[in-house]
């Protein structure tokens, strides 16, 4: 299925649509939080609401058409509230990779997990074989996101080049797909 037809994906009461405008301040907003800015490694240095409008109009449109980039909303699915963000990038025929943060007050309550259970919802409508993941091997709460949304760890931490640019040191995680 194509990407733009495989969304929105719902799963419990989390919701995965593509980022849109009005998400632009809250967006932006969780952006200037410490855990994002430690671990996210977003592709810009700084995000103004001015900066997601133009990136809506730009990099996520184009990522939807060309089926090689989903910059998605983790959204209440009853009121449509913005909980944080989930990336699915480098898409293939076969596999991509997913990266997400939540804003601070969305955190706590199951909702990172929901929201990765959902992309591999998402995963099995593309027809992808593996999500993979990559984390700070510090970043408990990621890491055990990642493994009750039913990722595996793939061999010890090693350097790796993050979409920032940086290269950090990374445990890789793997999830299979039917
Ligand atoms: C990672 C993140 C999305 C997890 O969201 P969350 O709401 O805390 O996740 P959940 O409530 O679903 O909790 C997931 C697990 O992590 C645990 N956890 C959450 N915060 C924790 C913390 N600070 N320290 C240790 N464990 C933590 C929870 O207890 C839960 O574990 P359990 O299922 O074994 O009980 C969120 O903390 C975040 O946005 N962090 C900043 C950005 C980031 O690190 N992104 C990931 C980059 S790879």
């Amino acid at each position: 299925m194509r990407l733009r037809n495989a969304l929105p994906v719902a799963h419990a009461d989390v919701l995965l649509r593509p980022l849109a405008e009005r998400d632009a301040v809250a967006y932006a907003e969780g952006t200037t939080d410490d855990a994002v800015r430690r671990f996210a490694h977003l592709p810009l240095p700084e995000y103004t609401a001015e900066t997601v409008r133009t990136l809506v109009r730009t990099d996520v449109r184009a990522g939807l058409e060309n089926g090689t980039l989903a910059v998605l909303t983790i959204a209440d699915a009853v009121d449509d509230i913005f909980l944080g963000s989930l990336v699915l990038f480098d898409i293939t025929a076969h596999t991509a990779e997913v990266g997400f943060w939540l804003s601070p007050n969305a955190r706590g309550l199951g909702v990172a997990t929901k929201a990765l259970t959902a992309a591999v919802v998402l995963g099995d409508r593309l027809g992808l074989h593996t999500l993979t993941a990559r984390t700070d091997p510090a970043n408990t709460a990621s890491r055990r996101t990642l493994v009750a949304a039913g990722f595996e760890t793939v061999g010890a931490p090693h350097e790796s080049t993050a979409p920032s640019g940086a290269h950090v040191r990374t445990q890789h995680y793997r999830l299979r797909l039917n």
